[in-house]
């Protein structure tokens, strides 16, 4: 992880980067060569992450925030650019889903939380940290979306609202920017075998994604030449996680 790597001299903040796809996407940035930070509420899996990061010669911090708190992300904008000095690389991973349910049944709350979580606070984070980005020469932006924002269904009404919404914004924000050289994608994957996804007979866990497989994706994305915009990436599973 020391200087040579493609994204040498680069710096990144991976949300929900403590575990699950947000850990895989900020070791690969590292690995690449990128000086990282990683933000999310649990700061002991911060921490493991940087520890492995810099154990393995790289550079990294951990920025503990809750990204629902709107006090709290204006205080991780500033850490950030304590901590990195510049951001060329934003990767709005953090997100998450109530458990399934009947749309008529859940508490409003919940639905509140769910749109917060998942478009509200990758939306906030862009607006307060756009100008930071644009100051530098390459900048790029990736959202994980999921295959639940391309297609609804029962029991998961909210997050797939939110899911869609957050590639209705990255499509905006690409036709915004897109002139200044400001990189956005969204990669929307299938299921992919994390502790999000909760025990269940009825998936073959051996056939899910694997966090690294959307690691592998937003390396994809970085190292497109400056010609190319890879907007938008589609993960499935090769061969059906569903049990027949
Ligand atoms: N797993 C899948 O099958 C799948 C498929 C498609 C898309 N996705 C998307 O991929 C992303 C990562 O999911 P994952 O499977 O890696 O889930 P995960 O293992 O549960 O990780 C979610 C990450 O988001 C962070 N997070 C949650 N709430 C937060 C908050 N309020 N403030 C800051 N950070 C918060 C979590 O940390 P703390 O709890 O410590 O805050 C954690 O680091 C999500 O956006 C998810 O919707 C997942």
């Amino acid at each position: 992880m020391t200087g040579d790597g493609p994204l040498h001299a680069r710096t990144a903040l991976v949300t929900g980067g403590g575990r699950g796809i947000g850990r895989a996407i900020a070791l690969a940035l590292a690995r690449a060569g990128a000086t990282i930070a990683v933000t999310a509420r649990t700061g002991h899996e911060l921490d493991a992450v940087v520890g492995e990061i810099t154990r393995a010669g790289g550079r990294a911090h951990a920025l503990a925030a809750d990204l629902m708190d709107d006090d709290a992300v204006a205080g991780l904008v500033d850490r950030v650019r304590a901590a990195l000095g510049g951001l060329d690389i934003l990767v709005h991973n953090a997100g998450g889903a109530p458990p399934h349910g009947d749309f008529a049944r859940a508490p409003i709350a919940s639905v509140d939380a769910t749109l917060r979580l998942n478009l509200r606070a990758p939306m906030l984070l862009t607006h307060r940290l756009l100008p930071e980005l644009r100051r530098r020469r390459e900048p790029a932006i990736v959202f994980i979306a999921s295959i639940a924002g391309m297609s609804g269904s029962a029991g998961a009404a909210a997050y797939c609202a939110a899911k869609f919404g957050v590639r209705g914004f990255a499509q905006s924000l690409f036709e915004e920017v897109r002139e200044l050289g400001i990189r956005v994608a969204v990669i929307s994957p299938g299921f992919v075998d994390t502790a999000l996804i909760p025990p269940n007979r009825r998936i073959d866990r051996a056939r899910m994604l694997r966090s690294d497989d959307v690691a592998d994706a937003v390396l994809f994305v970085l190292r497109t030449s400056s010609t190319a915009a890879c907007a938008e990436i589609v993960l499935r599973p090769q061969r059906s996680p569903y049990v027949r």
